[in-house]
């Protein structure tokens, strides 16, 4: 699944015109959408689950596996409480609203991020999408959620420092394995392809161990207007581009 192994890179070389296995999204410009139009910022957070619903259809069309999105980060907290409690609510309503369809469709929920700071009710109904859609192969829908990539890179390595307290772990057993195995993201394939829109060329703070090889493809589009044909030219621009994984 486009993994990267250290030892034996060649293996998973993407060759050009191959297909991405693993698209993540930065769907950035909700607010810029909405202020173009005179409405509060959740107008354009709400315009943004629209696309997002396009978005996952297209990514079953494409065969793609694994479709990772940045929904919630554990900077947004520093946002108004009413946008929080909206994006919040977003999340509830797409859960529960949309679980039945992606459930038909084949799609495997996971949330991916820390659960401190998350209500019971959301709790459950994460761990209940989770459960009910574990066994589908269609395509994998991770939603990180109250995640950032340095707050999970700590939380790996307190968990192995705890280990190696304890004796479980020598230090010099400490690899690039060990140190994936106490991710969020334990098992899942990196990310091929990182697509951003709004024009900003950062990460963010999303995926920033497992970004190490994924190409990058920025757009203007405001996430509320990324359609099908955007995303077939992230697609499209990836096909070009030739992965070499540190080798030549
Ligand atoms: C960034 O745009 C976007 C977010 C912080 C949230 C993205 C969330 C959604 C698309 C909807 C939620 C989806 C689910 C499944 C819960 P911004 O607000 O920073 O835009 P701006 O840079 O134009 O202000």
């Amino acid at each position: 699944m486009g993994r990267i192994e250290p030892d034996d890179s060649k293996k998973n070389e993407t060759c050009e015109g191959e297909m991405p296995s693993h698209v993540a999204i930065i769907m950035d410009g909700n607010g810029r959408w909405a202020k173009a139009r005179h409405m509060p910022r959740i107008f354009g957070h709400n315009a943004g689950v629209e696309a997002l619903r396009n978005i996952v259809h297209c990514a079953i069309n494409y065969n793609i596996e694994i479709l990772t999105i940045y929904a919630f980060s554990t900077e947004n907290w520093r946002r108004p409480q009413d946008e929080i409690d909206g994006l919040f609510a977003l999340l509830k309503q797409f859960v529960r609203n949309d679980l039945t369809t992606l459930h038909k469709n084949g799609v495997r929920i996971r949330i991916q991020g820390r659960r401190e700071g998350l209500n019971n009710e959301i709790l459950s109904l994460i761990d209940e999408a989770e459960e009910k859609t574990k066994n589908n192969n269609k395509l994998t829908l991770v939603i990180c959620f109250n995640y950032g990539g340095q707050a999970e890179i700590l939380d790996a390595t307190k968990a192995i420092a705890t280990k190696v307290l304890s004796g479980e772990i020598k230090v010099d057993e400490i690899d690039i394995e060990t140190f994936e195995k106490h991710l969020n993201s334990a098992g899942w394939s990196h990310p091929d392809l990182i697509i951003r829109t709004a024009g900003e060329q950062r990460l963010s703070n999303f995926l920033m161990w497992q970004s190490a090889y994924s190409e990058l493809v920025f757009t203007q589009v405001l996430w509320p207007d990324f359609e099908t044909k955007d995303f077939e030219m992230a697609i499209n621009e990836f096909k070009k581009r030739k992965r070499r994984f540190g080798g030549i």
